[in-house]
């Protein structure tokens, strides 16, 4: 690694001390910088590494970069900056809006210091920039990351004597004209992440989040690439913003022909005003190219599990008692759970809402987070604690830090700590609202209460829930709209908790899949992806979950048979074969089960325990047959010696059997043993269903497997089948 601090505040005007163009690359991947002495850098290439550039080959390339005076605009056509800027005739969206009292609304940065940190794979580059008419300071970081996955953010400081309102701060980063088809997530409760597409076509593709929360519809990814790109194929960008607030990402084409991915926070009025010396940051936005969008999963998995903080440890089985037992506490039915629990093999048990303070229903209770007299008092609830650490489990529970019911002794107490406009309280929404944690008052009082019960009773996991849109949500101490802060406020409390209890794991959830981004992955350790754990959704919601996350930080739990929020049934093969492509959990009432579905469940379990290292290090592969109407998804171990793959089944299709299907992603060169997989594998002979191989294995190469395929079992709907493939040495 070498560092090399290019120049400092000021000097610039004398003669730059920073290179003219920089080049970063780092698993295949490139982002080409301009670093122009007089206004903010701009991205001459961002995609597929080039390979090694001299100056002279840098700056050809930025010669060839250079438009003809085709359209009608300025004289001096500029390709656009990392942060736009009207003043250099870009009249896109523009980078920055703000002004100072109606003035200094449009300013002209000029770089003052560059520093270039260059790593062995990727890199950094920040540059310094002032306008001195309008007393403003900006920090662009670049950051080129090891799985070639780019980061950037701004920093605008208020270096003038009066304040600065700033209304919107966006970063945008180019794409090739050939990326003219854009892929972005929509979604609502309990349907999150349904992949929606359209072609790239002038004007902006814009996906607000005002939830105040990530959002179910959240864009997640938005994605351009080439027409026709699909999980396997085709060259694509992808944008996240990571941020669990209010937030915006947008695809801009304009009639000179720029195609931009552009995000940044969603800012409600007047909600950020800079006093002198102060600093607005952005959120971080990370970009993504690669090869179809496995390849771009693949860079979001890579960045994800090189964290020093990414979970390591085998991913515990869990039983979530939710869907079980609801609000139902009683101690007695909660151990013999625990007993069924412990006998399937589940290493994690966490109690769910309805422990604490009046919370019998969802009316009453929220923000009183001690141990319910009435359900749980005596010791109640330290005697199920020790009885399933007794069984050998962890002990997980439920907690709802930022919300409140009006019904609870918290909002009695402090009525001031609710956000709020003036004159009134916000709609309610599921009997809620919620708590201005920039209240130091409100602050401690859920630190303090949080870590008090998890200290008391010995908690190894909490599941962080969020359950409403922040609506109105103004704060009592500034009378100022209140999203923002009440985002970093609510990071600040989790960093708090995990600083007081680092051994603590942390899920986020938020009515099932609304609060899913990179940021609050900082800081908690798996996702609740979705409410709905009917395994017919769950294949979909993961499939386009996996577009962000690995299957380790996506929680996916077996449920009854008949799905609560679908009314659908499912057998357990089914069920179970969905889960297992995540962070495995039980969501049932395992009293009610018979001994013979226990058994089956306690199969998969011990088949999970088996294969949880491969699918959690392992590569993302995902396949559509179209002619078949055929899901395939798997993981590939990333040296290729083995792979487990699912084939699924969702809709009957009009040709039918499926045909040979493609195992991609393994060595061509070696040969591999393929195997029917997972528990009943050895029963599955019905020669309609099950291809010839199926009973006793083949034995083919990875060019072979790749490229010519095997048949696959013409599966009903709602059914997997599992193939293992090993490297035969
Ligand atoms: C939310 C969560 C559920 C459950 C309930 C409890 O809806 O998404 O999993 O925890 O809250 O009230």
């Amino acid at each position: 690694m070498s560092s090399m601090p290019m120049a400092q505040d000021g000097v610039a005007a004398a003669g730059r001390g920073w290179p003219t163009r920089v080049r970063l690359a780092a698993a295949g991947a490139a982002v080409v910088l301009s670093l122009p002495p007089d206004r903010l850098p701009t991205v001459l290439h961002w995609g597929a590494d080039p390979g090694p550039l001299d100056d002279a080959a840098l700056a050809e390339l930025e010669h060839a970069a250079r438009p003809p005076l085709a359209t009608n605009g300025v004289d001096e056509p500029a390709p656009v900056a990392l942060l736009p800027e009207p003043w250099t005739g870009w009249t896109g969206s523009p980078g920055l809006e703000g002004h100072r009292s109606g003035r200094d609304w449009s300013p002209r940065f000029t770089p003052v210091d560059v520093v270039v940190d260059r790593r062995d794979a990727g890199g950094t580059v920040t540059v310094t920039a002032d306008d001195a008419e309008t007393a403003l300071r900006l920090v662009l970081e670049t950051e080129l990351l090891a799985s070639g996955l780019l980061r950037l953010r701004a920093h605008l400081t208020n270096r003038g004597s009066t304040p600065y309102a700033v209304d919107a701060l966006r970063l945008a980063l180019p794409v090739p004209t050939s990326a003219d088809e854009l892929l972005d997530l929509a979604g609502r409760w309990a349907k999150e992440r349904v992949p929606q597409r359209r072609d790239f076509t002038v004007g902006t593709h814009l996906r607000e989040g005002r939830h105040g929360r990530t959002g179910a519809d959240a864009a997640t990814l938005l994605v351009a690439g080439r027409p026709g790109f699909d999980f396997g194929h085709g060259e694509v960008w992808g944008m996240h913003v990571a941020f669990s607030g209010n937030h915006h990402v947008a695809a801009e084409r304009t009639f000179g022909g720029e195609r931009l991915l552009l995000g940044g926070e969603l800012l409600l009025p007047g909600e950020i005003e800079l006093d002198p010396g102060e600093t607005y940051s952005s959120p971080r936005l990370y970009a993504g190219h690669g090869d179809g969008l496995d390849g771009l999963a693949a860079r979001f998995h890579g960045h994800l599990r090189a964290r020093p903080g990414h979970p390591r440890s085998p991913r515990p089985v869990v039983m979530n008692v939710w869907e079980a037992v609801y609000f139902d506490h009683d101690l007695d039915r909660l151990k013999e759970l625990a007993d069924h629990a412990a006998d399937v093999g589940v290493e994690r048990f966490v109690l769910d809402d309805g422990w604490f303070g009046s919370r019998r229903d969802d009316t009453a209770g929220l923000g009183d987070w001690h141990v319910s007299e009435e359900m749980w008092g005596a010791g109640r609830l330290k005697e199920l604690v020790e009885h399933v650490k007794g069984l050998g489990m962890e002990f997980g529970l439920w907690f709802e830090p930022e919300m409140v019911n009006l019904d609870s002794e918290l909002a009695r107490a402090h009525p001031e700590w609710l956000l709020q406009v003036p004159g009134r309280l916000p709609v309610e929404a599921r009997h809620q609202q919620v708590l201005d944690l920039t209240h130091p008052g409100a602050f401690d009082h859920v630190l303090t209460s949080v870590l008090a019960v998890v200290e008391d009773l010995g908690v190894d996991f909490v599941k962080w829930d969020h359950n409403r849109d922040l609506v109105d949500a103004g704060s009592t101490r500034t009378g100022r709209a209140g999203v923002h802060a009440q985002t970093l406020a609510a990071y600040a409390l989790l960093d708090r908790v995990r600083a007081a209890r680092p051994a603590l794991e942390i899920e986020s959830c938020s009515s099932g899949g609304a609060r899913v981004d990179l940021e609050i992955l900082e800081r908690t350790d798996r996702v609740w992806a979705s409410d709905c754990i009917d395994a017919h959704e769950r294949q979909e919601i993961q499939r386009w979950t996996a577009q962000l996350l690995p299957p380790e930080l996506v929680g996916s739990h077996v449920g009854a048979e008949r799905a609560h929020t679908t009314g659908r049934r499912l057998d357990l093969s089914f069920r179970a074969a969905t889960a297992l492509f995540g962070h495995l959990g039980i969501e049932w009432d395992l009293a009610e089960a018979g001994e013979h579905e226990r058994a089956e469940l306690r199969a998969w379990v011990e088949y999970y325990q088996q294969v949880r290292d491969l699918l959690h290090t392992g590569t993302t592969v995902r396949r559509h047959l179209e002619g078949g109407d055929l899901w395939l998804h798997g993981a590939v171990r990333p040296d290729r010696s083995e792979a487990l793959y699912c084939v699924t089944v969702l809709e009957r299709h009009v040709t039918w059997p499926p045909g040979r299907v493609l195992l991609p992603g393994l060595d061509p060169a070696r040969t591999y043993r393929v195997e029917a997989a997972g528990p009943g594998a050895t029963s599955q002979r019905d020669p309609r269903v099950y291809p010839a191989w199926w009973q006793h294995g083949l034995r083919l190469t990875g060019a072979t497997l790749g490229s010519v395929g095997v048949q696959v079992p013409a599966l009903d709907p709602d059914r997997s089948a599992l193939i293992h493939v090993e490297e035969d040495r």
